[in-house]
Parts: structure tokens; sequence; C-alpha cells
């Protein structure tokens, strides 16, 4: 980039961003914890079944998916034609790095007779050993879906898996990882918010730990969390998640008040992924112009991985 272009101004780089867009036949898509002026640009946002939904049926040739890595395998699994960029290569998920490939390989093949379900935070590599992959806005309904007395893994979620657990009565047997944002929220902080707001309704995503769980007004992904806000009739809410979600909610319920909940460790109000944060509209832009950092996945680990998904999306339509 020459220093002209490294001092563009955010309304030149949303108008080089449309352009280079239509030039490029490019699709944006972003999730609800990209930061704000990304989920404005944005052609398309969703949680995470939302975005590979749409990665499957999109005619465009290039996808910028603003997500973290794993987001960008997916949808490269489901169109491997087509040209797939995350603008931060670097934007990882602490979830889907709680569980390596070999150990979870080694986990499955200790067990026989097992299902292996696993959640969409996974790199494609345990999506290659797993039967069917899971967003958090189906995972129940699938695992409703299969025979009572199934034997189920479930990874790489613990407080997911528990979550599920509790709402079907199954006994999975659960792989023990978890997401630095959900699961620093503080049970406290959060009793002490409702303290202050006592007609809040409390929101939860189930990557939360169990105490969080038990104490919400609505359990759920961050798509069923803001339909949630959209149909109650309450005028203000804790949001337990990742607090670009609060965009979304205020965009579509103006009238309502959301209050971002703290980590236990934080000195500020809010709780935010600092992958999902690393892309930016600059990198977007450049993404879009450069077409890289491209999200390249070896053809026999995405032949492997393509089934649980195709799956996943079948099970859940
Ligand atoms: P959902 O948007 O599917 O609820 O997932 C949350 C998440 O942590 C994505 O990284
Ligand atoms: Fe991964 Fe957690 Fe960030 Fe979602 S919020 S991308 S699960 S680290």
């Amino acid at each position: 980039m020459n220093s002209t272009e490294s001092t563009l101004s955010p309304e030149t780089l949303k108008e080089e961003i449309a352009r280079l867009k239509k030039e490029k036949n490019a699709l944006i898509m972003a999730h609800y914890y990209q930061r704000d002026e990304i989920q404005e640009i944005a052609d398309f946002i969703g949680d995470s079944l939302a975005l590979a939904r749409q990665a499957a049926k999109t005619d465009a040739d290039v996808i910028v998916m603003c997500g973290v890595h794993f987001m960008g395998e997916t949808a490269k699994i489901l169109c491997p034609g087509k040209t797939v960029i995350v603008p931060d290569a670097a934007a990882g998920c602490s979830l889907a790095d709680s569980c390596n490939p070999e150990e979870f390989a080694k986990f499955v093949e200790e067990h026989p007779g097992y299902t292996v379900v696993s959640y969409v935070n996974t790199s494609a590599a345990v999506k290659s050993h797993t039967d069917i992959v899971v967003t958090s806005g189906n995972a129940r309904k699938i695992i409703e879906m299969l025979p009572e007395d199934e034997k189920i893994i479930f990874g790489p979620d613990h407080n997911l898996g528990e979550y599920i657990n509790s709402v079907t009565g199954r006994n999975m047997l659960l792989w023990n990882g978890a997401c630095h944002v959900h699961d620093r929220f503080s049970l406290e902080k959060i009793a002490e918010m409702k303290r202050q707001h006592p007609q809040a309704k409390i929101l939860v995503h189930p990557e939360c730990r169990r105490p969080l769980q038990l104490i919400a007004d609505k359990v759920g992904s961050t798509a069923a969390l803001l339909e949630f806000a959209q149909k109650d009739d309450t005028p203000e809410y804790i949001v337990v998640t990742e607090s670009g979600i609060l965009f979304e909610m205020r965009k579509k319920c103006p009238q309502k008040t959301f209050l971002p909940a703290p980590a236990e460790d934080a000195e500020c109000q809010c709780n935010e992924c600092d992958y999902m944060k690393m892309n930016t509209l600059k990198k977007v832009y450049e993404a879009l112009r450069d077409g890289k950092p491209e999200i390249t996945v070896d053809a026999d680990v995405a032949e492997k991985a393509l089934r649980p998904i195709v799956r996943m999306l079948e099970m859940s339509e």
C-alpha cells in the first residue's frame, strides 16, 4: 500500500470496498461479533449457521469472510472453487485451539461405537474426524434427531455440551474445551447488574458456564438471542456474549436498552473477542484489492470435513 492509501478515510474505504466488490463479484459476510463498521458494509450478517448456509448458496466468485479462520475454512470446504478470504489471517479462535486434531482423533479412536458431533468452532482437521458438525443454533435439534440410546462424543465446547445434555437428557461424552471470551463472564458481576436493573432479562450464549446458563431468561446462539429480544416485550436486557452483537440488537430494537456483561477480570464494561476484532475496514479493503489472505484447505481433509458439514445443513433445514 502506498502512503496515500494508508491514510484513506473511512468514507473512502467504504467507497473503494463497494467498487472492488462489484468489480470482483465478491460477497462480504460478517459475523455479529465483527466491528460495527464492518457489520455496516457487509452484504450478509449472521451467526455461524447462517454464514455457512449463505456460503453454500452464493454465486459470488469471491467470499470475504469477516469472522475468524474456521468460518473461512467452512466456506472454502463448501465452495472449493471460490476464492475465500479472511481479512486478517491471524484471526483464530481459542475454542478451536482447545481441540488439537491429533489428540481428538486419538480420543475418537479410543471410543469405538460413538457418533462424533463437533461444534463448528473447530479446525477442518477436527471436522475430518467428525460424523456431524453442529452450531449453537442447531445443536439441540440435531442431537434430538439422533436415537435416544446413541452414544455420542461432543466437542470441543464443554459448556455447550453441558447445556445440550441438560436440555436433551443425554449423557454425551464431552471434550474439555472452552472459549476464552464466554468462559470468563462473571456470575457475581452479572448478579450485581441484575440487582441494579431488576426488570432486565438475561440473555446468555451457551458457550458460557453452567451457573450463567441457569440464571438466564434465554440461552441461545447469537441469532437466537437477537430473535428473542425482537419478539419479547421487555425493555431492557443484560447481554452475556461478545459485545459485537449489541450493534445489531440496537439496530433491530432501537427503543430497547441492551447492557453488555463484563468479564470477571475486566476493567471495562464489556467482553470482546480479540480475534473477531482483528478484522478492520482497512484490512477488508486490502483483502478485496489483493485477493488475499486466501483460505486454503488440504484436499483430503476438505473432502472428509465436507461430509459432516453437509449432514448438518441437511439435518437443520
Ligand atoms: P454463534 O454466532 O453461532 O452463536 O457462535 C458464536 C461464536 O462464538 C462464534 O465464534
Ligand atoms: Fe472463538 Fe470465542 Fe472468539 Fe467465538 S468468541 S471466535 S468461540 S474465541
